[in-house]
C-alpha cells in the first residue's frame, strides 16, 4: 500500500503527516506557532521561519510515527496556495526537495482541497459522493459541489471577508486573543443571543454568495455603544447571525444542486453552535472532519495527495 508524506505550511501551522492506503492516517504532527499572538494576528515572515525552523524534525518525527524509512514514501504532497506567499514556499521547497532526493513525484494539492476531503478520514463515517461542502476558514467561505475528487463547481463564496475573518475581526473588536473564533465561541456561550438584533446577510437575495463586512462594521458600530459588561452578548448575537447565514444559504444549495449530504469543513466548523444548528436544520445529512482535523494540519494534505495519486488529475488544482 502507499504510503504519502504530507506536509501543510500555508498560514501559522506546520503540520506533517503521513497517510497510507488501506491503513489511513499512520503519523499526524502539528505545531502551532504562537509568537503571533503578541501582533494580534499572523505575521508572515515570522511563520516562515518557523516552517524552515520546524519542518525537518518534524519529518523525521512523522517518519519515526509511521515506522518508515524516507525511501519507503511514494510520494510527497504538500499545500501548494492558497495561503502566505513565503509560508507556501517554505513547504514546497522542503516537499520538492525532499522527493526530488528521494526520486518520487511531488503532489501540488489545494488547501482547500485538502479541507473538503477530510470527513473522508473519519473511518466510522457513512459519507459518499456527490455532496455540498461548505468550507469556512480564516480566508475562504465557499459552497462547492463535490461529484469524486477533483469535480469540483464553486455555487457560492464570500464577497468580501471570510466567515473566520469575521469572527477574528470581532474578537479584536471585543478586546479578545487571537486567533478569534474560538475565543468569541467561549463568550457567546455565557451572552443572550437575542438581546442586539444583527443583520443576516445577503439570505433576503437570491443566489448563494455570503459578505460578511456589514455584520463587522455592525459590530463595530454596537461595541461603541455597549459597557465591557454587554460583550457576552455582542459575541453571541455576532455568532448566531453568522451562524443562521451559514444555514440558510447551505439548505438553499442543497436544494438548488439537488444534493443530499453536506460536508462542512475549515477552522470555522468546529464551532461547537454550527455544528448543532446545522444538526438540526438537517438531520442526519451533516459530515464532519474528526475534530482534530477541522483546522489545519498535514494530515488532509497527505490524504488529499493519496486520492490525487489514485484518482484524480495531479495539477492541484481546485478546478472550481
Ligand atoms: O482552516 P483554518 O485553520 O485556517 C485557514 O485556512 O484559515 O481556519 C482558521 C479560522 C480562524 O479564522 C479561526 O478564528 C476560525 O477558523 N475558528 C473558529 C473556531 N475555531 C477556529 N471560528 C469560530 N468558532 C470556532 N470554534
Ligand atoms: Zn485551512
Amino acid at each position: 500500500m502507499q504510503s504519502i508524506l504530507g506536509i501543510e505550511t500555508s498560514c501559522d501551522e506546520t503540520g506533517v503527516a503521513v497517510y497510507r492506503g488501506g491503513s489511513g492516517i499512520v503519523a499526524d504532527r502539528v505545531y502551532t506557532q504562537t509568537d503571533h499572538a503578541a501582533y494580534g494576528g499572523v505575521v508572515p515572515e515570522l511563520a516562515s521561519r518557523d516552517h524552515v525552523r520546524k519542518l525537518p524534525g518534524m519529518i523525521r518525527q512523522a517518519l519515526d510515527d509511521a515506522g518508515l524509512a524516507p525511501d519507503e514514501l511514494d510520494a510527497v504532497a504538500y499545500t501548494a496556495g492558497p495561503g502566505l506567499a513565503g509560508a507556501l514556499l517554505v513547504g514546497a521547497a522542503t516537499a520538492v526537495g525532499f522527493a526530488a532526493a528521494l526520486g518520487r513525484p511531488a503532489i501540488a494539492v489545494h488547501h482547500m482541497e485538502g479541507h473538503l476531503l477530510s470527513p473522508l478520514l473519519d473511518a466510522d463515517s457513512s459519507l459518499t459522493f456527490p455532496f455540498l461542502a461548505l468550507l469556512v476558514s480564516g480566508g475562504h467561505t465557499m459552497l462547492v459541489e463535490v461529484r469524486a475528487v477533483g469535480a469540483y463547481r464553486l455555487l457560492g463564496e464570500t464577497l468580501d471577508d471570510a466567515a473566520g475573518e469575521a469572527f477574528d475581526k470581532t474578537a479584536r473588536l471585543l478586546g479578545l486573543g487571537f486567533p478569534g473564533g474560538p475565543a468569541v465561541a467561549r463568550l457567546a456561550d455565557q451572552g443572550d443571543d437575542e438581546r442586539f438584533e444583527f443583520p443576516r446577510p445577503m439570505v433576503n437575495r437570491p443566489g448563494l454568495d455570503f459578505s460578511f463586512s456589514g455584520l463587522k462594521t455592525h459590530t463595530r458600530q454596537l461595541v461603541a455603544r455597549v459597557d465591557r459588561a454587554d460583550h457576552a452578548d455582542v459575541a453571541a448575537g455576532f455568532e448566531r447571525a453568522v451562524i443562521e447565514t451559514l444555514v440558510i444559504k447551505c439548505r438553499r444549495a442543497l436544494k438548488q444542486a439537488r444534493l443530499e449530504r453536506l460536508v462542512i469543513a475549515g477552522g470555522v466548523s468546529a464551532n461547537r453552535r454550527l455544528r448543532s444548528a446545522l444538526d438540526v436544520a438537517l438531520p442526519g445529512r451533516v459530515y464532519y472532519p474528526p475534530p482534530a482535523l477541522c483546522t489545519d494540519n498535514g494530515a488532509m494534505i497527505a490524504h488529499a495527495g493519496w486520492h490525487r495519486r489514485h484518482e484524480g488529475s495531479s495539477d492541484g488544482q481546485i478546478n472550481v
